[in-house]
């Protein structure tokens, strides 16, 4: 998709279709209603605002609106699409305004688009927010359809190139170009994880997702493979337990980022790690037919952290950034490991195993004791973790938790920036009872009382040293609907708040001037 921007009117701006993102005030109050609205409404003899009414289109943030223009005006078609109410506005409510557009679009094979950009205080953040809307929305996952697909269109299918209208009396600014750049970036990074969860867990293995880490090798990034031989030497006892249960081998996928700078590359770094399980049966602890069938999804978090180094790759921020993935399968079979077996972690700490489908905390557990090692300056971890976490937060929101209150509000700012959702969650000792062993240090799974919570207790315990945040993306990992920018599947929750939390990073450093 190609981003140009245009000058003057919407109304008289050539394109198959015209997107006009309207505030509820557009339609109710005419001393508010945006220019682009009017002049295309007077163009247009006064048709759009009346047939608007008459179809119940007051710009609420669900609505949209076609609306053929018969060759009155350049643009063959009009799209509106509702923002709702001005005094709520952020970035975000256009992200998913934009996908819901460029769906509208698409579905009548509309190439080329106008896009009227909404009045707003900051217009650079809702460039970013247009661009990543147009092209999330774009997406589609249909390689394994043979029928329903556009077979004509083929790869290319959908809006080629988009102009953007700015609003009156905002001129156009270099700054708006480089959004364009970044918003393309980060979209084209979160359409690659959602590539890499939706894939079938029986292709995306482990070995599979380490020959998609090693794709970013092409970026300038360090990427190591671990086999199972290489993984018993470091010890990490709990990863190995997960993973014996299946014919696949383990694979301990390592990515770095290392500034040019010398300076630079001495600098404590941002470590993220991902949980990398390609698919989880839960183990012996079998999971119902029913818990089973999206487990291809519990890799989300390291397709996030994938997606996220991808970006950092070419924003060359001026600090290092590692990436830890411990991936492998859960899976029961003869040599799976049992309810009743005790794990020494790669830390020393002892683990009674009291249900195998708490098996990402055992690959995390070591992967944060790995990350701590080499005292980074902050460690994140995105994990679909818990289907607790989804009772509590829903489909739409991430769990937070961490003890350093610095680090914790860092990574909620810059979600709140990156317009994805995040709640922060309390780690509690006084749910520390929850996983108190009789045998070992502790065991792995607890009461069914605040799992999401004794999740996070659990992985607590491994990291040594470092203020450390853990993201719980069950829910957010998959959209059971089409929704925005969504489509039903895989979300690519994660990566956008990453990219901007190491943006801010960046950006702190270059003020400090270190
Ligand atoms: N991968 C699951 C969590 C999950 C559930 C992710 C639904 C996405 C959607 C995790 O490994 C798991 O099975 N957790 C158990 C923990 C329990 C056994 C303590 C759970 O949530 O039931
Ligand atoms: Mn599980
Ligand atoms: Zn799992």
């Amino acid at each position: 998709m190609k981003f140009s921007f245009v000058d003057g009117d919407p109304a008289s701006s050539k394109a198959d279709v015209l997107v006009l993102p309207l505030f509820e005030s557009d339609l109710s109050e005419k001393k508010n209603r945006s220019a682009a609205l009017s002049a295309v409404d007077r163009a247009l003899g006064g048709i759009v605002l009346a047939a608007a009414q008459e179809e119940g289109f007051q710009g609420k943030a669900d609505q949209t609106f076609t609306l053929h223009t018969h060759g009155r005006i350049p643009a063959a078609r009009l799209v509106l699409v509702g923002l709702g109410a001005r005094a709520k506005f952020d970035p975000e409510v256009l992200r998913l305004a934009a996908g819901r557009a460029v769906k509208t679009a698409a579905k009548v094979k509309a190439k080329t688009l106008t896009f009227a950009l909404p009045p707003a205080r900051e217009m650079e953040p809702c460039v970013k927010a247009a661009v990543e809307g147009l092209l999330l929305g774009s997406y589609k996952f249909d390689r394994y359809r043979t029928v329903g697909r556009d077979a004509k269109s083929g790869r290319n299918a959908g809006v080629q190139s988009v102009s953007f209208a700015l609003p009156d009396g905002v001129a156009h600014a270099r700054a708006f170009d480089e959004m364009v750049a970044l918003g393309q970036k980060v979209a084209e990074a979160v359409n690659w994880a959602r590539n890499l969860v939706n894939e079938p867990a029986g292709v995306m293995t482990p070995q599979q997702l380490a020959a998609e880490a090693r794709s970013l090798a092409s970026l300038g990034l360090k990427v190591t493979v671990r086999g199972r031989k290489e993984i018993e030497k470091l010890r990490m006892g709990m990863f190995l337990g997960v993973a014996q249960g299946s014919v696949k081998e383990p694979q301990f996928i390592e990515v770095a980022y290392t500034p040019k700078n010398p300076k630079d590359a001495k600098k404590p770094a941002v470590a993220l790690v991902g949980k990398a399980i390609t698919f989880d049966s839960g183990g012996l602890s079998l999971k119902s037919a029913e818990g089973m069938v999206d487990m291809k999804t519990d890799m989300a978090g390291s397709a996030a952290v994938l997606g996220a180094m991808r970006v950092v790759a070419q924003l060359k921020p001026p600090f290092p950034v590692r990436a830890y993935m411990g991936a492998c399968e859960n899976m029961p079979s003869g040599h799976a490991y049992r309810p009743g077996d005790v794990l020494v972690s790669r830390l020393g700490k002892t683990v009674e195993i009291t249900n195998t489908d708490a098996e990402g905390r055992l690959v995390l557990g070591d992967m944060l004791t790995w990350a701590s090692e080499s005292k980074p300056a902050i460690i994140v971890d995105l994990a679909t973790l818990t289907g607790a976490c989804m009772i509590a937060l829903g489909h739409h929101i991430v769990g937070a938790w961490g003890e350093d209150d610095e680090a914790v509000e860092s990574v909620l700012e810059a979600a709140r920036s990156a317009g994805e959702m995040l709640w922060r969650m309390p780690l509690h000792e006084l749910q520390r009872d929850a996983l108190r062993s009789e045998v070992a240090d502790m065991k792995n799974s607890g009461e069914r009382w605040g799992g999401a919570i004794n999740a996070a207790m659990f992985l607590k315990e491994f990291v040594v040293d470092t203020p450390w945040v853990h993201l719980d993306i069950a829910g957010p990992s998959q959209s059971p609907k089409e929704r925005g920018y969504h489509q039903k599947g895989a979300t690519g929750v994660g990566v956008r708040t990453l990219v901007e939390l190491i943006r801010r990073r960046a950006a702190e450093e270059m003020q400090a001037g270190r």
